[in-house]
């Protein structure tokens, strides 16, 4: 499965939920996560975020986001269209430690 990570976080530029056949993302106030129950694995989405946010989760050190992927896909709303970043995403992008100062 992949997982949506760190920069995701006050950006959301959302072109995965776009581009995903199966519709597995779930949004946050300020984040999105992936269904790892419902995620086929295609990779579609990978290239396609601007923060470069998803990974696969083989990728070593994931598993915060893994756990965080699987509790809040199960507690958060279905995203399935593309909408506006957050304001100041752009400010946002790349910047460190975002899990700890806006997760939400
Ligand atoms: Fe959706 Fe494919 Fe990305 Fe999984 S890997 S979240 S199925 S686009
Ligand atoms: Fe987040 Fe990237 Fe999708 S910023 S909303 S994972 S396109």
């Amino acid at each position: 499965t992949y997982v949506v990570t760190d920069n995701c976080i006050k950006c959301k530029y959302t072109d995965c939920v776009e581009v995903c056949p199966v519709d597995c993302f779930y949004e946050g106030e300020n984040f999105l996560v992936i269904n790892p129950d419902e995620c086929i694995d295609c990779g579609v989405c990978e290239p396609e975020c601007p923060a470069e946010a998803i990974l696969p989760d083989t990728e070593p050190g994931l598993e915060k986001w893994i756990e965080i992927n699987a509790e809040y896909s199960e507690k958060w709303p279905n995203i399935t269209e593309k909408k506006d970043p957050m304001p100041d995403a752009d400010k946002f992008d790349g910047q460190e430690n975002k899990l700890e100062k806006y997760f939400s």
